[in-house]
């Protein structure tokens, strides 16, 4: 299947790069900027990414340009295009002030191929701190700002263009037209990647790949999960074992509700509640990451006591998708938070690991979702953290609590499905994840009817993110927040107050633990 190349250099936007070439439906692989795979016949082009580094710092990525150049169409954005004009004769220097934010192009050559169907003026997003002052011999630039003189280039007969601005980001507004005119129009990309085509050919390798073998799979109620469940099921029916463990922090009715759904759907699943033995070992636990090993610990041998039972089993399937793999170029190394649970199966066991959406990103994972006729209410659920409500209790954890929280969290996100926007969207599906957390730690006084309280406050937490690496917290209007806070108030006996969460990431995470 044909592909385009991004090669990661470190920026933050090089996630998205890939989304957009996807939207072309075309398939592309982010990778390392120094793991080029050399002889794959499938690649179609090459797209080199921005960076945190000056082309000038001692530690900057470089790599050697003549592996690719001539052999495939090459597009450097930002640091991409900076890096080809330096090695191959140009100036880069600090720009006199750092160029951020929205340009116009003010001169475009239209008949640039990169630049088909462009309009003079078009909106661009620059973030860089140097610009390119002279560009190498038998290059012509090709476009240009009011303070950017050398906006995007190409070599004199060959395939090969920079462009300093973002094409990839929301403010460039013909951005994913130059990207078009990249992939399809310079590369070729026929644009056989869709949800239906991605179903069929995934559906047919899985039947080559498991033959006549059975598979067990853990649902944790997330679409990642659920749709490789059916993905698999599509495939080789009821093979596929599914175990779905309440660890007793989930919202409220979770597990019933969704067990109901999986069983609409025809998956062979198993439900275990072993919420008793979770709470038992979280008794009297404060710390985040201690919660976290205890969970993931319990979760391990719970679901393994599980897998032993389906007899013959052969293949561990997990809904493992393509931002999980990235091999990004973490540049700082620093570990915020333990997330992800999967960890060690008993060896004796030998199943094999079965990765169907290794490949999607989250929104391709919801459109490969619906098109496999899954119900909107699943596909469109919000990301929800492995350990659950434990992470959104401060302090330690009780049954009481987890049903004050299950409470006010339930009150908050039916609410927000309720909440309908002029634009007919709502609240609920304009934000990237919402939830409630009960500040247990804390006390305050309030009065209701004569009587004072003394009972802990709830935070609201929404944001607004692609990703969720970086986030925003969600302008929610206030006659809704102030509803809510109302309903909980009144409903939710154990809380006197309610605050929200007006804190985006970086600095703060997106939970509270
Ligand atoms: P943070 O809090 O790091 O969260 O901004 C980013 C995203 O990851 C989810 N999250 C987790 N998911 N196990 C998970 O499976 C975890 O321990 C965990 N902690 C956070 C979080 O809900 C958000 O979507």
């Amino acid at each position: 299947m044909q592909k385009i190349i991004i090669l990661d250099f470190g920026s933050q936007t090089t996630q998205l790069i890939g989304r957009r070439v996807r939207e072309l439906d075309t398939f592309c692989e982010i990778l390392p900027y120094n793991k080029f795979p050399q002889d794959d016949p499938d690649v179609i082009g090459v797209i080199l990414s921005g960076s945190p580094f000056s082309v000038y710092d001692p530690e900057a990525f470089k790599i050697d340009l003549a592996a690719i150049r001539g052999r495939y169409p090459i597009l450097g954005i930002c640091y991409g295009a900076q890096f080809m004009s330096h090695t191959l004769g140009g100036r880069v220097e600090p720009a006199p002030s750092r160029e951020y934010g929205r340009q116009h192009l003010d001169t475009i050559d239209l008949h640039n191929p990169l630049f088909q169907g462009f309009e003079p003026g078009s909106q661009v997003w620059m973030s860089h701190g140097d610009t390119i002052t002279s560009l190498p011999a038998g290059f012509h630039c090709i476009a240009s700002t009011a303070t950017v003189q050398n906006a995007a280039y190409q070599a004199e007969g060959e395939q090969l263009w920079g462009v300093q601005f973002h094409p990839e980001v929301f403010h460039t507004t013909q951005g994913t037209l130059l990207l078009r005119n990249f992939v399809v129009g310079i590369c070729g990309s026929t644009q056989g990647w869709s949800p239906a085509s991605f179903v069929d050919t995934t559906v047919h390798e899985l039947q080559q790949q498991l033959g006549d073998d059975k598979v067990i799979l853990g649902l944790s109620g997330g679409v990642d999960s659920s749709v490789a469940a059916m993905l698999i099921s599509r495939a080789i029916g009821n093979r596929l074992t599914c175990i779905f463990v309440d660890h007793g922090m989930l919202r409220k009715n979770e597990f019933r509700d969704v067990l109901h759904d999986y069983e609409c759907l025809g998956l062979n699943v198993i439900g275990v509640d072993a919420s008793e033995r979770f709470y038992a070992d979280l008794a009297g636990v404060t710390d985040p990451e201690q919660k976290r090993k205890i969970i993931g610990r319990d979760f391990i041998e719970v679901f393994n006591a599980e897998a032993r039972k389906v007899e013959g089993a052969r293949w561990l399937a997990q809904g493992t998708i393509y931002p999980d793999r990235i091999e990004s170029l973490n540049i700082t190394g620093k570990v915020i938070k333990s997330h992800h649970n999967v960890g060690g199966l008993p060896k004796d066991m030998q199943l094999q690991l079965c990765e169907p959406l290794k490949w999607l990103f989250k929104d391709e994972v919801r459109r490969v979702g619906r098109q496999l006729g899954m119900p909107e209410h699943l596909i469109s659920r919000h990301p929800f953290p492995g350990p659950g409500l434990a992470v959104r209790i401060l302090g330690d954890i009780t049954p009481e609590r987890i049903r004050i929280l299950q409470e006010a969290d339930d009150i908050y996100i039916r609410a927000l499905r309720q909440y309908v926007c002029d634009d007919g969207e709502t609240l609920y599906n304009k934000v990237w994840q919402a939830g409630a957390i009960l500040l247990a730690t804390v006390r305050s006084v309030g009065v209701m009817g004569d009587e004072r309280t003394y009972e802990h406050p709830v935070a609201l937490r929404a944001v607004t993110s692609t990703d969720a690496m970086t986030a925003d917290w969600a302008h929610l209007p206030y006659d809704f927040l102030a509803n809510v806070s109302n309903d909980i108030i009144n409903h939710v006996r154990g809380v006197n107050r309610v605050c929200y969460d007006i804190s985006s990431k970086p600095p703060a995470t997106i939970e509270w633990e």
